[in-house]
């Protein structure tokens, strides 16, 4: 029986762990990691993180060829195959701080691997990492590990979307992994594809060099993220031309070589990827002397974060210049629907924009926890200007304003006139995802700001900053 261990049982670990044991029930997946609370959480009825149809596959194959486990040590040893799924952070200190990858994580994996390792193993690079970090791995595996074992290093990058993560698992756009030239760099390729060809259709598995692949995961992000501040540009000259972005986002999706996806104006992207990733890119390009490359993505970030702070503007400009002791709703507080993660969601920075105008924000979230909230936005001096509530109607009573932050499908369908009454007058809606129907709204009662829309009479003297 072949064993896997996947080291990492975050976003990423868990749910693709748990997709091979279902899908590969002749082979025995271990899945480690040095968070106590995050293993014991996997083994529990309730998972460290929510994601749909994650909990039915989780409870498929749990007790019968996936387990969690903190003993790294031992799973490491067992295993023919180890992918390495640990966090990927930016380095927040030292050469290359606030934009480098911190392979920390990483590096302190793949001396334990070394340790443990008694036979010839075959590491997958599953983490995001910055081009040519297989290099380095295999560095650190060949001169710490006893003598005559063996490692082949591939590069298998992860494309699941949080949110949609089963779903992308089980029938993904493609599988990408890289190798080594070489008859054993070919063997190891295929041996991993022996895995994924369980289930994944052969025209899906695009076999690759390492450095492609690498640099392929963060291309990906890039290019995708780009697409967002694009059409979230867009949006700013829409409001001040009267054009309307989601007529712009359908004639441009009609054009098959732009395509539909990923056109859709909003407060700006989040999620703990997209700016880690881009942020890496610009510092490999500056490293290799690239500075106009690393200016043209550094502007993907900039955009995404001027149209965080535009939405902030247009809120406290629309009512009368001033949050100051108001209540403010903020109804979504993960980075987008159908997850619990809050990592680099845009409600943080709203939130705190807010607060430094001394609102008074009642936020609601249907799947992010109090304390998760209370630690994203931990400013001592205004938390006690932050309740979380735990429904719509309550964040939402008495409220002079709405902010609509995450797109989660029951903010669609709430009662507005019941919240319209319940609210002070004049009663403002900020949608910052732009799920609600505007002129439904309008014809209640509401101010409705939404973004890359022609402006509300109200707004349209205001001028914005
Ligand atoms: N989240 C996503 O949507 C996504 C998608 C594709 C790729 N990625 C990439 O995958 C990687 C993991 O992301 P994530 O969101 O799952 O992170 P995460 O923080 O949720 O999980 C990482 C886990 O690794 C564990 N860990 C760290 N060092 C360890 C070690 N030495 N031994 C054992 N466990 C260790 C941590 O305790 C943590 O539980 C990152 O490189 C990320 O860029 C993430």
């Amino acid at each position: 029986m072949v064993k896997i261990c996947g080291i990492g049982a975050g976003y990423v670990g868990g749910p693709t762990m748990a997709v091979i044991a279902l899908k590969c029930p002749s082979i025995e997946v271990a899945v480690v990691d040095i968070s106590h609370s995050r293993i014991s959480a996997w083994n529990s009825e309730k998972l460290p993180i929510y994601e749909p149809g994650l909990e039915e596959v989780v409870k498929q194959c749990r007790g019968k060829n996936l387990l969690f486990s903190t003993d790294v040590e031992k799973h490491i040893f067992e295993a023919d195959i180890i992918f390495v799924s640990v966090n990927t952070p930016t380095k927040s200190s030292g050469l290359g701080a606030g934009k480098a990858a911190d392979l920390t994580y990483w590096e302190s994996a793949a001396r334990m691997v070394a340790d443990m390792s008694k036979s010839d193993k075959i590491i997958v690079e599953k983490s995001t990492v910055p081009v040519r970090t297989a290099e380095a791995i295999e560095k650190i595996l060949t001169h710490n590990s006893s003598k005559g074992v063996k490692f082949q290093i591939l590069s298998n990058p992860e494309f699941l979307s949080e949110g949609t993560a089963i779903q992308d698992l089980i029938n993904p756009d493609r599988v990408l992994i890289g190798g080594r030239e070489g008859p054993e760099g070919h063997e190891a390729v295929l041996k991993l594809k022996g895995i994924y060809d369980h289930w994944v259709p052969e025209d899906k598995i695009i076999t690759t060099n390492l450095w492609s692949a690498e640099l392929s995961k963060l291309a990906d992000n890039a290019f995708l993220a780009q697409r967002i501040s694009s059409i979230n540009a867009m949006s700013a000259l829409c409001e001040v031309t009267g054009a309307e972005i989601s007529q712009l986002s359908d004639a441009l999706s009609k054009n098959t070589k732009i395509g539909p996806k990923f056109l859709n104006a909003s407060v700006g992207f989040g999620g703990s990827c997209f700016q880690k990733d881009i942020l890496n890119l610009v510092y490999i390009c500056e490293s290799n002397g690239l500075i106009e490359v690393a200016n043209y993505w550094k502007q993907v970030i900039k955009v995404n974060d001027y149209q965080k702070s535009r939405f902030v503007n247009r809120v406290v400009s629309s009512m009368f210049n001033t949050v100051s002791g108001k209540k403010i709703a903020v109804l979504g507080f993960a980075f987008k629907k159908d997850t619990s993660d809050t990592r680099k969601t845009p409600a943080i920075d709203v939130c705190k924009g807010l607060l430094g105008d001394n609102a008074c924000l009642s936020i609601y979230d249907p799947r992010v926890s109090k304390d998760q909230i209370h630690k994203d936005l931990s400013m001592d001096s205004e938390v006690k200007h932050v309740s979380i509530v735990s429904d719509a109607y309550e964040a939402t009573k008495d409220a002079h304003g709405i902010c609509i932050l995450t797109e989660w499908d029951e903010f669609k369908t709430l009662d507005y006139q019941r919240v319209f009454e319940n609210m002070q007058k004049p009663a403002f809606v900020f949608d910052g995802r732009n799920i609600l129907n505007v002129d439904k709204l309008t014809k209640i009662g509401f101010i409705v700001y939404s973004i890359g829309r022609p402006l509300h009479q109200w707004m349209n003297n205001i001028h914005q900053p």
